[in-house]
């Protein structure tokens, strides 16, 4: 399913491994570099994205997604982009590339980041998972959401993630 722009777009929750994945399929297919679309709004803001969550507000963080999703659709090929949980609301996602889901259930994210040697910076940086029940009502509401944004849903939970990677190189090249 080789999109036009040759760009992966990972989807998926908070915490799911979006970043970890895009990494590891770079890893096995150099042709590939990664961006993430959390970093590119932090380094042309210069603000962290805590940050413009607390003074700007979510709106105005969607509307840099939005940005962000125009620039990636018209100048970018090439990419393994991993993206900010909900950035799979932009309106020109499957533009930019290749779209995958990336797919676990709640419990499964939640261990991963409690389990993360950094766990306390994790969840500090993400506004929207302060409150572990918000959290799972916010991952409920989306999750058909994510499924109808993808053009291919990939279960990360059941395998390690090289093999996760290889199983999306497969799939989208
Ligand atoms: C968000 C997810 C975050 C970040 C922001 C909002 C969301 O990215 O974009 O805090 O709405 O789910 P990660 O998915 O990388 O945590």
């Amino acid at each position: 399913m080789k999109h036009k722009n040759n760009n992966i777009v990972l989807i998926g929750f908070m915490g799911v491994g979006k970043g970890a994945l895009a990494r590891e399929i770079v890893r096995q297919n150099t042709s590939f570099y990664t961006l993430d679309t959390d970093d590119m709004i932090e380094s042309y803001t210069n603000t962290k994205i805590k940050k413009i969550f607390a003074t700007a507000g979510e709106d105005a963080f969607r509307a840099l997604e939005q940005k962000t999703a125009d620039w990636l659709a018209n100048s970018v090929k090439n990419a393994v982009i991993s993206t900010g949980g909900g950035f799979y609301k932009v309106n020109n996602l499957k533009e930019i590339g290749t779209v995958v889901y990336l797919k676990a259930d709640f419990e499964w994210i939640l261990n991963r980041i409690l389990n993360a040697h950094n766990a306390k910076k994790k969840l500090k940086k993400r506004p929207l998972f302060q409150d572990p029940k918000k959290a799972k009502k916010l991952y409920d509401d989306r999750l058909e959401g994510y499924e109808k944004a993808a053009d291919i849903i990939m279960d990360v939970s059941s395998d390690e993630f090289s093999k996760v990677a290889e199983k999306i190189l497969k799939a989208t090249l």
